[in-house]
């Protein structure tokens, strides 16, 4: 393949997997937007939101758009000349882009890992209690989440579309619903949380909703979390082997450059 093409591989690659996240987040929050309404309309949105991402060919969409996204990230890191000295829309992006994976790790084996492993039933319920009852501070965690995701998304589609003719004259439309979509998606999480923080201050509906959701025992935490050690580990190991990668590189072609030097010196 030639250098035009891989980069226009690479470019179709980076912008179908990001269409694919996008379009997830954007239907994600829509489904905790409902939790303005009550935590029931909440769960109600999730049976259609499940139906479209959690079978073989949705769930297959949306973790090998992860997969890729993520490795073209530390491609695009790997590939720029200078790191430091980037547009800073770019650096923004970049640095939004591989923060997501840290952010994200506990959310996805706290719900979909700990559903495929121990049959966890990982309803809003479960999800707003942890995040906004019991651990407020993980909530914090989770509407960064949600921020940065979302931000980074939004640079992402901006510069794909700005120098298509219709964009400026839709520009106005598109920005507003980049800014009502996590805004409601965060509201119906504050209300679905309170909503279920209110429920679970009686203690009989606690238990009777706790012994619904299949919850690991103590072993089955620990393999949850011994996984959630390991992702760190390899997105650390990942993203210094990409900056180790650059270095080398940067060695070898100050090396040939000064062979080159010395024999053109010699010769003249
Ligand atoms: C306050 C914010 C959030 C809440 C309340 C929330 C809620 C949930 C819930 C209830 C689930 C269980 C499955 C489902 O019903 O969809 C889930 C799974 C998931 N969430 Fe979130 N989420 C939040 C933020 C995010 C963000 C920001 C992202 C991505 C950038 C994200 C990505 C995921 C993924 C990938 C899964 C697993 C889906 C699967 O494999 O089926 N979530 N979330």
């Amino acid at each position: 393949m030639t250098m035009l093409g891989s980069y226009l591989t690479v470019r179709r690659v980076r912008l179908i997997s990001g269409i694919v996240l996008f379009s997830y987040l954007s239907t994600h929050l829509l489904n905790h937007a409902l939790g303005l309404i009550s935590l029931e309309a909440m769960e109600e949105g999730r049976h259609w939101f499940l139906a479209l991402w959690r079978n073989p060919a949705g769930s297959s969409a949306l973790y090998l758009s992860l997969v890729a996204h993520f490795t073209l990230a530390l491609w695009a890191v790997y590939q720029r000349r200078r790191l430091f000295s980037m547009p800073r829309a770019e650096a923004l992006q970049l640095v939004l882009g591989l923060s997501i994976v840290p952010l994200l790790a506990q959310h996805v084996i706290g719900t979909r890992t700990a559903h495929e492993w121990h049959g966890v039933h990982d309803s809003y319920t479960y999800v707003v209690l942890a995040l906004y009852h019991f651990a407020p501070e993980k909530g914090l965690w989770q509407t960064a989440a949600v921020l940065v995701a979302w931000v980074h998304g939004c640079i992402g589609l901006h510069f794909w579309l700005r120098l298509r003719l219709w964009y400026p004259s839709w520009r106005p439309l598109l920005f507003a619903a980049a800014l009502l979509i996590p805004v409601f998606g965060l509201l119906g999480f504050l209300d679905g949380g309170r909503e279920a923080s209110r429920l679970a201050a009686d203690p009989d509906w606690l238990r009777a909703t706790l012994a619904t959701m299949n919850l690991p025992d103590r072993s089955g935490l620990a393999a949850l979390q011994a996984l959630e050690r390991q992702i760190y580990w390899w997105f650390g190991s990942f993203l210094m082997l990409t900056l180790a990668a650059r270095e080398v590189r940067a060695l070898l072609e100050r090396r040939r450059g000064l062979v080159h030097h010395i024999s053109r010196g010699s010769r003249g």
